[in-house]
């Protein structure tokens, strides 16, 4: 089962849109098997964005990293990391189509609501940066029956 590595960035953290971003991954059948808010310093940025290093926006990227928390999830399913980038939509908002995450709630290239893993080897080493693997669950939606009603 594909897995993908969700960051909801500072601006989709501090617009109130955490709720929101899950429902929508919810939404579409995907299971979040981690979940946590995190402030990563300079150097965990750095890092988890090491593939644009040395790129003309890397460091006004980071800085905007740092404003405030981000939320990061683990999140399973088929075909997992295209049909949530889908959901995401182009980078640029004004790219995006309307009913993507970044098409209704992103402000500009940059402040763009929330990342998403973009290959297998990029969400690998991507949860592998936020996440160790006692924090990843395995569960079924069915686990709760095996409860007794109250
Ligand atoms: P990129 O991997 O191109 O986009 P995506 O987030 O859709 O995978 O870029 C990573 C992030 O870097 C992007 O979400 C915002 C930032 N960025 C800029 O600030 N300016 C830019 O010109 C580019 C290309 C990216
Ligand atoms: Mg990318």
């Amino acid at each position: 089962m594909e897995r993908t590595l969700v960051l909801i960035k500072p601006d989709g953290v501090c617009k109130s849109l955490v709720g929101e971003i899950i429902k929508r991954i919810e939404k579409e059948g995907f299971k979040i098997v981690a979940l946590k808010m995190v402030r990563p310093d300079r150097k965990k940025v750095e890092e988890f964005y090491e593939p644009h290093r040395g790129k003309s926006f890397f460091p006004g990227l980071v800085d905007f990293m740092l404003t405030a928390p981000s939320v990061a999830m683990v999140v399973e399913g088929e075909n997992v990391i295209r049909k949530v980038r889908e959901l995401i939509g182009e980078r640029v908002p004004v790219e995006a189509s309307p009913g993507t995450i970044r098409g209704d709630f992103g402000s500009d290239g940059r402040r763009n609501i929330v990342h998403g893993s973009d290959s297998v080897e990029s969400a690998s080493r991507e949860i592998r940066c936020f996440f160790s693997s006692h924090e990843i669950f395995s569960y079924s939606e069915k686990d709760w029956l095996n409860s007794e009603p109250g």
